[in-house]
């Protein structure tokens, strides 16, 4: 009997989730806007490429622009990337890159090796955290100085994690490292700039909370927002699950 209720129950939680895509779907094909077409035909090749991938709706597609034009004005010799799963950020790193003559490292607990095929990309499957504790000796052997100039976040989202991240990493900054955090307004329910939804996941806040820990302030995530803060400019976008740029602004 026991084993009946919890099939029962399993098929429930199956139908739920259906469902709930289901109504996602028919939300987004009656509300979802056009997409506007890029104001002008840009030059750069890579920057159309973006833009192509962007066209896919995802949890990070509205950030991908910003992500590249972010990385871009970084001028960054080194790019370090936690989380790379099927590799939207990656795509538009690699392209930053390449423009910057940079080194781009991804780091991921899954195997991500065939995501990129940048030359001067290497990949590391390992957690973040322990990968952190090894970096100083590991870019000793790779001939690379242990300087981040860019730095993308886009783990777990968990809180407790997420402060990891930030007190394990940010040592290696470079004098004036950029870091990007995505998730800094995730929910179940999230909205892209184009008024298309996504389902998300309830995190409680656990990457812009760890943001607050660090900062000793509160952010309202759901407002775009800008300003300094310890010797660092932030700024926000709350679209597409939130997307939080931190550019050191004076001294380390
Ligand atoms: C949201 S996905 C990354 C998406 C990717 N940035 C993109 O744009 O397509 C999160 C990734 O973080 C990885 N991850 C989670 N916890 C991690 C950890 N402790 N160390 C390294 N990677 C982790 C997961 O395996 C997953 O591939």
């Amino acid at each position: 009997m026991k084993g009946l209720f919890r099939q029962a129950g399993k098929a429930l939680k199956h139908l739920e989730l259906v469902l709930i895509l289901r109504i996602r779907d028919i939300y987004n094909i009656l509300m979802a806007a056009r997409r506007e077409p890029p104001a002008f035909s840009s030059e750069l090749e890579e920057f159309r490429e973006i833009w192509e991938r962007a066209g896919k709706r995802t949890d990070i597609s509205d950030h991908l622009i910003t992500l590249f034009i972010e990385t871009l004005m970084q001028k960054p010799r080194l790019i370090v990337e936690l989380g790379t799963r099927g590799g939207d950020s990656t795509f538009v790193l690699e392209r930053a890159a390449k423009l910057c003559r940079a080194k781009f490292i991804s780091v991921d607990i899954e195997d991500c090796a065939q995501v990129s095929k940048y030359p001067d990309w290497i990949f590391v499957q390992k957690d973040d955290i322990q990968f952190a504790r090894e970096f100083k000796s590991w870019c000793r052997t790779h001939g690379l100085e242990p300087a981040i100039d860019l730095l993308f976040i886009d783990t777990s989202h968990e809180y407790n994690h997420t402060l990891q991240e930030i007190h394990s990493w940010f040592p290696w900054l470079a004098e004036r490292g950029k870091v990007l955090f995505h998730d800094t307004n995730l929910k179940y329910f999230n909205f892209r700039n184009d008024h298309s939804m996504d389902i998300g996941w309830n995190n409680q806040r656990g990457v812009i909370r760890a943001l607050e820990e660090y900062f000793g302030c509160q952010f309202n995530e759901k407002h775009n927002f800008t300003g300094v803060r310890k010797n660092w400019l932030i700024k926000h976008w709350p679209n597409c699950c939130g997307l939080t740029v931190l550019e050191r602004w004076g001294r380390k």
